[in-house]
């Protein structure tokens, strides 16, 4: 596997593998990787001949008093991950290389990235399309893997590549959770003991809302209601519980049949996100690969 931290190199090991007629597919990644991170390589490889995953804590997604100082760096256990899973190159730029001066043109996301991690993180999704559009760019992939784990995050990406006309295909990886539930996410590395084993309920409380809604048990708010109740009670503090037109990302219609539950919540230090994709007629839980 190439360890490549500069641009010049970087374009002159695509271009002898362009030359040679090699699909490229792109994973883009903040680095310390984990199973989830792993499935998304795997999803990229059945993509194209070759795979390039890209590690860069990006600070222009952070925002005021979040962690990107203490966001976990773990680039020679990364390196070891990635050399293992047959990727070919690992892009790791600093931030110079990145943002060598003050960037004075950005991208800004309206529409969709304005509510749920939108509206708590002002920016947030600016910096999120600036970046990835920045590396679409110099690696000019032909498809690119993201997890389905940020939601919000993949359709602003979808939507970004068809306002622009980027030239990429959009894949995305449903959610790798550990074997009690618990998305897998670098953050879970922030919970305590006690944290962690109150952290699945989350997770329950998705299933359980679905579950619920396909039986139509009782109206909508009631069971958003219940939720946000019985998640406060075990100890989280909820950023926002929703029910949403999975396509459109706003709060769902009654008529609504393909929807998606978004959650987000602190549980101590750690921010976790999650979601729940389903449909409301459905009462097949194996599709979603639902464990509770
Ligand atoms: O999902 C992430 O890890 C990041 O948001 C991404 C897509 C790598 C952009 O920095």
């Amino acid at each position: 596997m190439k360890v490549v931290r500069t641009i010049s190199e970087l374009r002159r090991v695509l271009t002898g593998w362009r030359q040679a007629g090699d699909r490229i597919s792109l994973v883009p990644t903040m680095g310390n990787l984990h199973a989830g991170h792993l499935q998304l390589v795997t999803m990229a490889q059945q993509q194209a001949e070759r795979v390039v995953v890209s590690i860069f804590v990006n600070p222009t997604q952070f925002g005021q008093g979040e962690d990107f100082e203490s966001y976990p760096r773990t680039e020679a256990e990364d390196i070891e991950k990635l050399k293992e899973s047959g990727v070919a190159l690992a892009f790791i730029p600093s931030l110079a290389e990145m943002y060598p001066g003050a960037q004075q043109v950005s991208l800004h996301v309206t529409g969709l990235a304005e509510r749920w991690c939108g509206a708590s993180r002002p920016g947030h999704f600016d910096g999120v399309a600036t970046i990835v559009a920045k590396l679409f760019n110099l690696i000019q992939p032909d498809s690119a893997v993201f997890g389905e784990k940020d939601y919000q995050q993949l359709a602003v990406i979808r939507q970004m590549v068809r306002d622009l006309n980027i030239p990429v295909s959009i894949v995305g990886a449903p959610i790798v959770r550990e074997p009690d539930g618990l998305a897998m996410s670098s953050r879970n590395s922030y919970l305590t003991p006690e944290q962690r084993a109150i952290a699945p309920r989350l997770y329950q409380a998705l299933c359980q809302m679905r579950d619920a809604i396909q039986r139509q048990e009782a109206d909508t708010e009631a069971i958003l209601q219940a939720q946000q109740t019985h998640l406060q009670q075990a100890g989280f503090k909820l950023d926002y519980l929703a029910l949403c037109n999975a396509e459109t990302l706003e709060p769902a219609h009654p008529d609504d049949q393909d929807l998606v539950i978004l959650v987000a919540a602190w549980l101590g230090k750690p921010r976790l996100i999650d979601n729940l994709r389903f449909s409301r007629f459905s009462g097949n839980k194996t599709k979603t690969g639902c464990r509770c």
